[in-house]
């Protein structure tokens, strides 16, 4: 499977160092308080499992699972709830867990929707982002690595439903896609 990249942007050790800090940021910021994190499924998996065996402070985990309306690879703002989350929102601390944030879309959506629960706070912790989010009018507290734009699997990325349990992060090659 590793044979498919082109080229890999982040090691898995660089991934998992760059989590440890965000999750001793997160503790920081938080002391004293009891976290929820909210996973967006699929990708989340893999950043949701290791963010929070790197925290310290006590957290609790809800999933949700959407889906954008829309052909093709690109997202078009309108997403539809396959799942939603068991817990209530109310007077919870809440940190929506996202893979990557491309254009920005899906979360902004998220947000408003979850917003409207009454959290008493909401923020995104996001592994990767690619610059069209910088649109974004949500603000996202929480960044692993900022990445170019381009077509990235691995570490809950995926190529037609391949490649999220590829530990290291790059660019697929040509062949696979061509
Ligand atoms: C990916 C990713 C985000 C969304 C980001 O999910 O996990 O949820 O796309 O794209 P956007 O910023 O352009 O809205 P995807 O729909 O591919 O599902 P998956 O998590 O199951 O891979």
């Amino acid at each position: 499977m590793s044979q498919d990249l082109e080229k890999v942007l982040f090691t898995s050790d660089q991934i998992q160092a760059r989590i440890d800090e965000v999750a001793s940021q997160i503790d920081a910021d938080y002391e004293g308080r009891e976290i929820l994190l909210v996973g967006v499924l699929n990708g989340a998996v893999m950043v949701m499992s290791d963010l929070q065996r790197a925290m310290r402070s006590h957290v609790e985990m809800d999933w949700m699972a959407v889906s954008s309306y829309g052909a093709g690879t690109q997202s078009s703002g309108v997403v539809r709830i396959l799942k939603d989350l068991n817990a209530d929102l109310e007077g919870r601390d809440v940190i929506v867990v996202e893979d990557i944030i491309d254009t920005g879309l899906t979360l902004s959506y998220l947000m408003s929707n979850l917003a409207s629960r009454g959290p008493a706070s909401l923020e995104i912790m996001t592994m990767f982002r690619k610059p069209d989010a910088a649109q974004m009018e949500v603000p996202v507290k929480y960044v692993g690595f900022e990445i170019p734009n381009e077509f990235v699997v691995g570490y809950g990325l995926d190529y037609a439903g391949r490649y999220r349990n590829l530990r290291d992060v790059g660019t697929l090659a040509k062949h696979v896609y061509s």
